[in-house]
């Protein structure tokens, strides 16, 4: 496997875009091959896990094509129209196209059967096949809750009433995408908010659906068997991928950098207020909208950070951005901590496990919590020389690549390919900009 040397080079000096929003990008693909007739996407992140979506999609019945100039064209089969797959299908490394795919498959009146890689093999699907169940979907997992799965869906889907019991955008989606083939009105409610692109995307493609808060409740309902029509959609740049950029600019000493076209949905801003929390220079210019989704041009300037006791900010709008976080707590001055984040052990790694194990093989003091992490900042220059084992999590492995950047001696990223799932141009974006990152293949 490829491993990833990173050493301090230059400071990062330039305008980039990063690539499609990668949640986007997967609602993009399911949505406009349930719709009637021809979709048009633009800006659509090719990474692995969306291509995972694709080739789903298409074992499901839909036409999905990528044309000469990256747009893709889709021709749904309509609410209702997937059919079984002729084989297994391999969702590689991706959670969200497997949680929300049992969603939409759990009120079809067909089987599937989904595997994917070592790290998806260890994530728990318990949380999507008890409200699926109750929907009338039967499920044959190993040990009840983990990839191999099958799960055959209802021709008489019920239309359920769900309080999410974790703040999960995955779980919220896949209930809201069983509603879609569903007679009546699906009701999800949500204790915290998640991101919201399934509700926006099913919006604006003609469903009806409401969101509304009663007594601090999120309320999401939608009425059931919409035609959905088809988009004209371009993806807005993936704020999780801008956030490797945004923290190595920041700690990168003389970096300027203006990253384009980046999604700003509120409920995925959290890392802008974490880093300026503890003191980035980051501004926002041209505002605007793109696909239903708020916009903008984001430009960073390397500024001393300093570390964070009690963060105000709500962990689930930047669920996928602790681990390059935690990078920035490591080379800022003074201690950080973090709680809350039972959930950063169930995603494609447990990180927080990784991300202290990582942090301490390049000589940070940290100390593991249930939940969370304390990280003692080294104030600048992090001591460095060791090797992080990535555990086939895409976020880890450039998470190190950033740190890497501010070291005496080199971080070595065992393992660089899980990269390909979510940014494949990172490397070449990163020294592009003046980083110092090298491949041994
Ligand atoms: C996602 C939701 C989040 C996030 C994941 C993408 C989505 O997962 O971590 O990368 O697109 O809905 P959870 O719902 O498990 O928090």
């Amino acid at each position: 496997m490829p491993s990833l040397v990173s050493l301090p080079k230059n400071p990062l000096i330039g305008t980039v875009k990063v690539p499609g929003d990668k949640s986007v990008s997967h609602r993009s693909l399911m949505l406009s091959a349930l719709a009637v007739g021809e979709s048009r996407i633009t800006g659509l992140l090719e990474g692995e896990d969306v291509l995972a979506t694709a080739h789903a999609m298409r074992a499901m019945g839909a036409t999905l094509n990528r044309v000469d100039d990256g747009e893709w064209v889709v021709n749904g089969v309509g609410v209702g129209g997937l059919m079984s797959p002729d084989d297994i299908i391999d969702m590689g490394n991706s959670g969200t196209s497997t949680r929300l795919l049992m969603g939409l498959i759990a009120s079809h009146a067909i089987t599937v059967t989904m595997t994917g890689d070592a790290s998806l093999r260890s994530r728990p699907m318990g949380r999507v096949i008890d409200p699926l169940s109750e929907v009338g979907a039967v499920f044959k997992a190993r040990d009840d809750k983990f990839l191999p799965l099958t799960v055959t869906g209802t021709d008489m889907p019920v239309p359920l009433d769900y309080t999410t019991p974790m703040a999960s955008a995955q779980v919220k989606s896949a209930v809201l995408l069983a509603g879609l083939n569903t007679p009546g009105i699906t009701t999800v409610r949500e204790k915290v908010a998640t991101r919201d692109h399934t509700e926006r995307m099913l919006k604006s493609m003609g469903a009806d659906i409401t969101v509304q808060d009663e007594d601090g409740i999120r309320v999401i309902r939608l009425v059931g068997q919409p035609e959905l029509c088809p988009v004209n959609l371009e993806v807005p740049g993936d704020i999780s991928s801008a956030a490797f950029l945004l923290v190595a600019a920041s700690i990168i000493p003389g970096s300027d950098v203006t990253l384009e076209n980046v999604g700003l949905n509120p409920l995925r801003t959290g890392i802008i207020e974490a880093l300026k929390a503890m003191g980035a220079s980051i501004s926002i210019h041209n505002e605007r909208e793109l696909g239903g989704e708020p916009v903008a041009d984001v430009q960073v300037i390397a500024a001393p950070l300093k570390g964070v006791v009690n963060l105000e900010v709500d962990p689930s709008t930047m669920i996928d951005e602790f681990p390059v976080l935690f990078c920035a707590a490591a080379v800022a001055s003074g201690v950080s901590r973090f709680t809350g984040l039972e959930e950063l052990r169930v995603k494609e790694s447990d990180r927080l496990a990784v991300m202290a194990a990582g942090l301490r093989a390049n000589g940070i003091k940290v100390t593991e919590l249930d939940d969370g992490i304390d990280i003692e900042g080294c104030g600048g220059f992090i001591p460095g020389g060791g090797t992080v084992q990535t555990h086939l999590d895409h976020r880890i492995a450039m998470s190190f690549a950033i740190l890497g950047q501010m070291a005496n001696k080199a971080v070595m990223v065992d393992d660089a390919s899980p990269i390909q799932t979510s940014f494949p141009a990172f490397v070449r974006l990163m020294t592009g900009l003046g980083a110092g990152l090298d491949v041994l293949e």
